[in-house]
């Protein structure tokens, strides 16, 4: 073999070894790439278990320390209630509870000095008695279920013939919470408490009803029975919260009705009852003097038994402006009437006039019967408008009805 076969030669075998190593190389370089597409997939669902993983543990480690919360919480012994009797200059504190003696405790730091006042409800550590915290006052479901929310749907128009009697009241009620300023210049107390007095039926409620309506400030409502409670103290308490409340949502207007099952004269020989009932009474009367005439608490009394309350109510400065609720005259009942019959389909000649005349010593509260049974009468019979004859049955009717009418009833006992 010359030189040029062999050059020839070894070109072509490197050439062929040239081709065969690049096939190689690329089978190789294609399998390898394979694989690391298996292991990028691989990392991924790595990174992905590895990072839910990590969101479970955040999570087991919160649950964790709620738990140790809550088996803290769990484990913290129990507060003691008391009350506040005195803030010593040092900033301790003398407080009450139900375990008897006063103690002289440390107050926790984060409360605010503001809300440690005497007479403040405390929750107190049970083996140090430091004053753990401020409780909001407590006030009876039945005194906060007292407030009127609602305005009920009675306005002056709806009052007959009580004209005076509505302008006197509104000057002794509404115009001191709403112009104080004009009494003070003036110079005059306005008055603190009104007395509404007069028969049952004539409309004391009503008009109270009609100031509620009215009125921009809050308006309290009770009936004198709710203050009277079964065990020893609580009417007293009943009356406090009362007023507890009516001096937080000043101003305000407290109104109680039927006065006289509290402020009944206190006799000398009393049951255990009457006893309690006198205590209500009484924590009445401190109330009344308790906080000034212009202050934004006005009170309106109502009751048909004036002769039984005790004089101590009707005092100055305390329920110290009567207005007497009359028996309605003729024109009034004319009113009454008309107000009553405004919502009725009443024939064109039915004449007020006439039928007000008949009823000589009758109240509202009658009137407002008459003219139900006069639409009873008009329905029995199937007719849809109320005739002249079926007002003049009705008037018969409720008079003949009640024989106590006719009589002077001033001093029988009215339920
Ligand atoms: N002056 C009046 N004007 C209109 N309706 C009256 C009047 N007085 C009484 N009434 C009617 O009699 C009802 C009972 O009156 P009320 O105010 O409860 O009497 P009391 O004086 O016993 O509180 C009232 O709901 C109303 O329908
Ligand atoms: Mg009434």
């Amino acid at each position: 073999m010359d030189d040029d076969q062999i050059r020839e030669f070894s070109e072509k075998m490197s050439e062929r070894i040239a081709s065969l190593f690049s096939e190689k190389m690329s089978e190789r370089i294609a399998s390898l790439e394979d694989k690391n597409d298996k292991l990028l997939e691989t990392a991924r669902r790595a990174e992905g278990e590895k990072r839910y993983v990590e969101t479970e543990l955040g999570r087991l480690q919160k649950e964790i320390r709620r738990l140790k919360q809550e088996l803290v919480r769990l484990k913290s012994p129990p507060l003691i209630i008391g009350n506040i009797r005195d803030i010593l200059a040092d900033g301790r504190v003398v407080v009450k509870s139900s375990t008897g003696p006063d103690f002289i405790v440390n107050a926790a730091d984060y409360i605010t000095k503001e809300n440690l006042v005497v007479g403040a409800r405390v929750a107190l550590n049970k083996q140090t008695l430091a004053v753990m915290g401020v409780l909001p006052p407590s006030l009876d479901p039945i005194v906060t279920g007292a407030e009127i929310i609602e305005k009920p749907p009675v306005t002056f128009d709806d009052v007959g013939g009580l004209e005076g009697q509505m302008r006197e009241l509104r000057e002794a009620v509404e115009d001191p919470l709403l112009k104080p300023d004009l009494y003070r210049k003036v110079g005059i107390e306005p008055p603190k408490g009104v007395l509404l007095v007069g028969p049952p039926g004539t409309g004391k409620t009503l008009l109270a009803k009609a100031v509620a309506n009215r009125t921009q400030a809050t308006f309290i409502r009770f009936v004198g029975s709710e203050l009277v409670q079964k065990y020893i103290g609580e009417g007293a308490r009943l009356v406090r919260e009362l007023f507890q409340l009516a001096r937080e949502k000043s101003p305000s207007i407290v109104f109680i009705d039927e006065l006289d099952s509290v402020g009944a004269k206190r006799l000398e020989i009393a049951t255990s009852g009457d006893r309690e009932v006198q205590r209500t009474l009484m924590q009445l009367l401190a109330e009344l003097d308790g906080f000034n005439p212009l202050g934004e608490v006005k009170i309106i009394g109502a009751t048909n038994r004036p002769d039984i309350l005790d004089e101590a109510l009707l005092r100055p400065g305390r329920f110290d402006r009567i207005i007497e609720i009359p028996i309605p005259g003729h024109e009034a009942r004319m009113t009454i009437f008309k107000i009553h019959t405004r919502k009725m389909s009443a024939a064109p000649d039915v004449d007020y006039g006439v039928l007000a005349a008949r009823c000589e010593g009758t109240t509202g509260a009658d009137i407002h019967a008459m003219c139900t049974e006069a639409g009873m009468f008009a329905i029995r019979e199937e007719r849809e408008v109320v005739t002249m004859g079926d007002f003049g049955r009705a008037v018969d009717k409720v008079l003949g009805e009640s024989p106590m009418r006719s009589t002077d009833a001033s001093g029988a006992m009215y339920a």
